[in-house]
């Protein structure tokens, strides 16, 4: 028995020392270990032997099969650590290899100009304020001068709220310009009054590529003892100098709107042709940025303010139209598409 032992061993450790795979130690450890494997099955004829032999021949098959269990899990460790190199010198991580880059989010390019203007605005000494967006129709039209029937209602097609008062009026809406917050801001506090007003506004109309049916106002408001005509223009000169360049000229042409007396359309000369007249002017020179003009008296005395005493001008912009200005945006609809390659630009 202890020849077949040691034929067993010395088969088994020389085939051990051949394996350089993990899955081929499982066969061996079934081959040799295993319920039927060579060595369990001489060690099953130990019982058959005489009592004498017995002892010895037990204590040489014990150790025969300690010897094959630890050098497999000998061999084991050595083939699990070959492998493990061997995949680290093929794996090898290049820590100079650029990462996965990560998408950046960043401001919308509406709320990039919003800010940038109101800054300008904010240096000047004005004071940013936020209003409602569903509005009164008394803040949106009544007390800013347009009554009921008054055709300048007609400039702005409104989105009415589904709400009806006791005499089946609708009064309210979705507001369709900034300039209720004038009304409000007047309302709410005394002169001296230096404000600017950033916000959604709504318009029911068709869509084109100046046109959407939700955008952004930025309105201003200044209202205190003896302002002229003539702050009103340095005031929007120097807006007009901070966000479109130094050299920038103005021109005000008469306008109509009726809470303004007088009303004015300004407009800024073509910063792309310097006023020789281009496409971003249509061959003008000039570029309309904002309407504006001294607040109507009427405006003044509704909220309580002496017309007498108080006068102030106003102005009101769209920051959509700015941003395309100076982008180069030939479509408003571009703002509002979702379209992150768009909006990635900027
Ligand atoms: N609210 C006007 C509009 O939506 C813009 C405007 C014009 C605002 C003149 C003003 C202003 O404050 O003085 O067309």
């Amino acid at each position: 028995m202890q020849e077949q032992l040691d034929d067993i061993r010395r088969k088994a450790l020389d085939e051990l020392a051949q394996i350089s795979n993990v899955g081929d130690l499982d066969e061996w450890r079934v081959n040799h270990l295993g319920r039927n494997g060579s060595l369990t099955t001489v060690l099953r004829q130990v019982g058959s032997l005489a009592p004498d032999e017995r002892k010895e021949a037990g204590a040489n098959g014990n150790k025969t099969k300690t010897l094959l269990e630890t050098s497999l899990e000998k061999r084991t460790e050595e083939i699990t650590n070959l492998v493990l190199e061997e995949k680290l010198k093929n794996d090898r991580i290049d820590v100079t290899l650029p990462g996965t880059p990560l998408m950046q989010g960043r401001m919308h390019p509406t709320m990039q100009t919003i800010q940038e203007i109101t800054n300008a605005f904010v240096a000047m000494g004005f004071q940013i304020l936020e209003g409602p967006e569903v509005e009164w129709d008394y803040y949106n039209f009544e007390a800013l001068n347009i009554p009921p029937g008054h055709p300048a209602r007609d400039m702005w097609n409104t989105f009415w709220v589904d709400y009806e008062d006791k005499d089946g009026n609708r009064p309210m809406l979705l507001r369709t310009h900034t300039s209720p917050m004038q009304v409000r801001t007047m309302e709410n506090r005394e002169p001296p009054v230096r404000v600017v007003i950033p916000g959604r506004c709504y318009r029911y109309e068709a869509t084109d590529a100046t046109h959407e049916s939700s955008f952004f106002q930025i309105e201003g408001l200044t209202v205190g003892e003896g302002i002229t005509f003539a702050d009103l223009k340095g005031t929007l000169y120097e807006f007009a100098r901070r966000i479109f360049g130094m050299d920038r000229q103005i021109r005000f042409r008469c306008d109509y709107f009726p809470f303004v007396e007088p009303g004015v359309d300004m407009s800024i000369d073509c910063f792309n042709c310097q006023g020789k007249g281009c496409r971003v002017c249509s061959s003008t020179g000039w570029i309309e940025i904002m309407g504006a003009g001294m607040v109507h008296p009427e405006v003044l005395r509704r909220v309580g303010y002496d017309p007498e005493k108080y006068t102030g001008f106003a102005f009101g912009m769209g920051p959509e139209r700015i941003a395309m200005l100076r982008h180069g945006i030939e479509d408003i609809r571009l703002f509002y598409s979702n379209d992150i390659r768009f909006l990635q630009q900027f």
